[in-house]
């Protein structure tokens, strides 16, 4: 795994960097295959890069024709409640650019019984790369975005979560965590998401130096109690960092 820490000013200049990788990324994904497989989080902090890459130059300059844009995690919420990653996304950004709807495969993480919408998403996955579930294996996708939380979560990977031993299932539903929104989630697993070409940590937000420092400081003690410290993709790892408030 080849691994790069950058700390930045503030957020305003970590969402540049982070644009600039994914501009970077989506043009050699789509020179050697014609498609780019992008993976974001939700919450709050990714919101700015998503803004930036909805405006120019990024706007004209992504092959937005060519991306197909799923999502790491998801809460279980409507996709129009303010809590949901999507709806975030659709108003900072695919509302905002020329995305092919039938590429854009939100998590439809309002319906129940749960689990059976973490299966019915892995099956959407499993046919866009074209992977049937008895041959194995993982997605590669070319980008992961992830955060991390104060508590070194993940994705909907919290600390102790039953979800951090899955070993063959893309996409897992998981209860409700003991935190905002404390609502049960969908989420990719640790196997899908190590598969990546390139994951980034985008860190902006109080409460997470500690974490960070961590796992950055020694990655496999820390990932005794921290999620976030498992993340170790076979391609490359980027941390960006806002050192105004971490
Ligand atoms: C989610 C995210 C989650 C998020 C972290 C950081 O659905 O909440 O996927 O993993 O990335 O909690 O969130 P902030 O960027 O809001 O600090």
């Amino acid at each position: 795994m080849e691994l790069e820490v950058t700390r930045f000013l503030n957020l305003n200049e970590l969402s540049t960097a982070a644009a600039d990788l994914v501009l970077k990324l989506a043009e050699e994904s789509v020179r050697e295959r014609d498609a780019f497989n992008w993976s974001i989080s939700g919450g709050g902090t990714p919101k700015k890069l998503f803004e930036l890459l909805a405006a120019q130059p990024y706007k004209e300059r992504m092959p937005w024709d060519k991306v197909h844009l799923f999502w790491v995690d998801e809460r279980c919420v409507p996709d129009d409640h303010p809590d949901s990653n999507f709806n975030m996304a659709a108003a900072s950004m695919i509302s905002k650019v020329p995305l092919i709807t039938q590429n854009v495969r939100a998590i439809l993480a309002g319906l129940t019984p749960h689990d059976d919408v973490a299966k019915g998403y892995e099956g959407l996955m499993r046919a866009d790369f074209g992977m049937e579930e008895a041959q194995g294996g993982f997605p590669e996708f070319d980008l992961i975005l992830l955060g991390i939380g104060p508590d070194g979560h993940t994705a909907s990977l919290f600390p102790d979560s039953a979800a951090l031993e899955e070993k063959t299932r893309w996409v897992v539903a998981v209860p409700a965590p003991p935190l905002s929104p404390a609502v049960p989630r969908i989420t990719m697993t640790l196997p899908a998401i190590n598969n990546a070409g390139n994951v980034a940590f985008l860190v902006s937000g109080d409460g997470k130096k500690e974490v960070v420092d961590a796992i950055l400081d020694d990655r496999e003690k820390a990932a005794e109690n921290y999620p976030a410290a498992r993340v170790n993709p076979s391609g490359a790892l980027h941390w960006f960092i806002d050192s105004e408030s971490t």
